[in-house]
C-alpha cells in the first residue's frame, strides 16, 4: 500500500496560497514517495484542481452535506466538490465534531454522500484526552468508527484517519506504541465490519504531525500515511515531510 499524505489546509488560504501548491508541484517527482491529497479551503477548491491538473498531486474537501441539493444555506454537497474538481473529501473531522455538533449518524450520512459523488471519504476519529486519561481510548475510537459507517456502507476509496483531539495543533502526540495500538484496533474494527476489503484500507495519522517527527510516526507498523493540518500550509514543511518517509 502506498503511503498518502493529505493536507487539511482548515479555514486557512487565500487565492495568494496556491502558490504553496505551485512550490509542491515544482519540487516533486512524476511519482513521489507518496500519495497527496490536499484540502484547500472551499473556496479554492476549482482553481487548486485546475492548478494541479497534470500533477501527482490530488485536491479534496474538507466536508460535505450529506444530501446532493436543496434547501441548506451555506453549505455544500459532495457532488459540488466534484463537480468543482476535488476527487476526495475529509468527513467527520474532530473540529467539525466539535463546532458543529456532528454525531457518529451525521459522519455516516456524509460518508455515503462521499462514495455516491464519487469522491474518496477520509473519514477522522479520535479520542478527547479525557476518554484517553480514563484508559478509554480504544474503546471510544472502536465505537466512534463502527457508528460513523452505516450497515450498507461500501467502502470505496475509503481513508481513516486517526486523530488524537489533544494531538491536534498542540505540538503533543501520542507514544509511538500507543499510535501502533490503536491503529491495530483500527484495523480489527475494519475487518470485522468490512471483511478482507477492511484489510486494504489505509489509515493515517494525525495530529501535529511535522517534518521533525514525520519520520519516526511513518516508520510506525500499519501508519499508512498522515492527515497533516499545521505543516501542510507551507511548502517546504511539506516536502520535509514527504522526504522523511522512510523506504519500506
Ligand atoms: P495539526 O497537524 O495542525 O495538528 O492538525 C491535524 C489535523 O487536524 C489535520 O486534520
Amino acid at each position: 500500500m502506498r503511503t498518502l499524505l493529505a493536507g487539511n489546509w482548515k479555514m486557512n488560504g487565500l487565492h495568494a496560497s496556491l502558490a504553496e501548491i505551485r512550490a509542491l508541484i515544482r519540487s516533486i517527482s512524476e511519482r513521489p514517495a507518496a500519495d497527496i491529497i490536499i484540502c484547500p479551503p472551499a473556496t479554492l477548491i476549482a482553481e487548486a484542481a485546475r492548478t494541479v491538473r497534470s500533477a501527482p498531486i490530488e485536491i479534496g474537501g474538507q466536508d460535505c452535506h450529506a444530501e446532493s441539493s436543496g434547501a441548506f444555506t451555506g453549505d455544500i454537497s459532495a457532488e459540488m466538490l466534484r463537480d468543482a474538481g476535488a476527487t476526495a473529501v475529509i468527513v467527520g473531522h474532530s473540529e467539525r465534531r466539535q463546532c458543529h455538533g456532528e454525531t457518529n449518524r451525521i459522519v455516516a450520512a456524509k460518508l455515503t454522500a462521499a462514495s455516491r459523488a464519487g469522491l474518496a471519504p477520509i473519514l477522522c476519529i479520535g479520542e478527547s484526552e479525557a476518554q484517553r486519561d480514563r484508559g478509554e481510548a480504544i474503546s471510544a475510537v472502536r465505537r466512534q468508527l463502527s457508528e460513523s459507517m452505516d450497515a450498507k456502507f461500501k467502502p470505496v476509496e475509503l481513508v481513516v484517519a486517526y486523530e488524537p483531539v489533544w494531538a491536534i495543533g498542540t505540538g503533543r502526540t501520542p507514544k509511538p506504541q500507543e499510535i501502533v495500538q490503536m491503529h491495530e484496533a483500527v484495523r480489527a474494527v475494519l475487518i470485522e465490519r468490512l471483511g478482507q476489503e477492511g484489510a486494504q484500507i489505509r489509515i493515517l495519522y494525525g495530529g501535529s504531525v511535522k517534518p521533525d517527527n514525520a519520520g519516526e510516526i511513518l516508520s510506525l507498523p500499519g501508519v499508512g500515511g498522515a492527515l497533516i493540518g499545521g505543516a501542510s500550509l507551507k511548502a517546504p514543511d511539506f516536502l520535509s515531510i514527504l522526504q522523511a518517509i522512510p523506504s519500506r
